[in-house]
């Protein structure tokens, strides 16, 4: 990860924690030899070895603030990147982005034809509530998991992610205003990064609501402001360092933050939303530092 934090501290957290979810990844997937071995190898070929892992980190750097053991952390962690990576796999899609590149990489339908794409994207979204449900940790009470289940199942659905692509779509070749931009961001990408945020900390018993408040506060900042740098890497991004082409959002003509508001703006936008996150994480001490590192890099990466 580029922009990275010069404590070694963070740096060990992030480094241990992305171990974790790939090895817990590498638990979860069918291994490529499985009937049908098309489909699972399509979802392997998209799912593990990259991505900044962003929402998993994101996971267990909330639980850490509260104290949560790591352990009940992997399950949630899979649970959001998986749902994560079917969104990837279906945003690529011709009938939706039609992009080809995707993590370094030719795009899943480009790699196993529509059909497979369409397929391991389902499959990996119930996966995902599969590993919420029936997860190995023990410590994780069926009361917690179903909480969990709940916020992840909202997220992903049609007034979350699914329902933000749909707006997204529909917005392809308008003028968009502020309010309405900002709408679609929260959705299809806030939803999903928020629940990541949530997750980390109803993964343990009796969280304090107050508590449980200012972090869903911290995670719509940051889920907003991720989205507008995403847009902003479109503008400035080299496609080698984004794994994905430069340039596309002006190329179907989507609306987008820089489109609407020139970069230098968007660019204090994403700052203010950064101060703003920053704010709510007061009432927490040193263990939500992660938390505060992650809210950085998101308004400063380059990839
Ligand atoms: C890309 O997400 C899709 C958006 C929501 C903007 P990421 O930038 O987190 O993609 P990976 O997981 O690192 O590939
Ligand atoms: C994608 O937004 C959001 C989801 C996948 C839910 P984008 O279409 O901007 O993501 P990229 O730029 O293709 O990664
Ligand atoms: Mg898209
Ligand atoms: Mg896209
Ligand atoms: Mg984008």
């Amino acid at each position: 990860m580029k922009a990275s934090p010069s404590n070694p501290e963070l740096l060990a957290f992030i480094s241990t924690r992305q171990n974790r979810l790939e090895h817990a990844l590498e638990r979860w997937l069918p291994s490529a030899g499985t009937h049908p071995a098309h489909l699972h190898q399509a979802m392997r070929y998209s799912v593990l070895g990259q991505g900044k892992r962003l929402r998993p980190l994101l996971v267990y750097a909330s639980g850490h603030a509260l104290g949560n053991p790591v352990a009940q952390l992997d399950d949630p962690a899979c649970a959001v990147e998986l749902i994560h990576t079917y969104s990837l796999i279906h945003d690529d899609l011709p009938a939706m982005d039609n992009d080809d590149l995707r993590r370094g990489k030719p795009s899943c339908h480009r790699r196993f034809g529509e059909a497979d794409a369409i397929l391991a994207g389902d499959a990996l979204q119930s996966l995902a509530f599969q590993v919420l449900s029936s997860g190995h940790e023990t410590s994780i009470g069926a009361a917690e998991r179903l909480r969990m289940i709940e916020t992840l199942s909202r997220a992903a659905g049609s007034r979350g992610m699914a329902g933000g692509q749909s707006i997204d779509l529909d917005a392809v070749g308008r003028q968009l205003n502020i309010a309405e931009l900002e709408d679609m961001h929260i959705h299809k990408t806030g939803a999903l990064i928020r629940a990541s945020v949530l997750l980390g900390a109803l993964s343990g018993p009796g969280i304090d609501g107050k508590i449980l408040e200012s972090l869903d506060h911290y995670a719509k900042f940051i889920g907003l402001a991720f989205q507008v740098r995403d847009d902003i890497l479109d503008v400035e991004g080299e496609t080698e360092d984004l794994g994905k082409h430069s340039g596309a959002d002006r190329h179907r003509n989507k609306p987008t933050y820089p489109a609407l508001l020139g970069l230098s703006a968007a660019k204090q936008q994403a700052d203010e939303l950064y101060r703003l996150a920053l704010d709510r994480l007061e009432v927490l001490g040193a263990d939500a530092d992660p938390l505060r590192w992650l809210a950085a890099y998101i308004v400063n990466r380059t990839y």
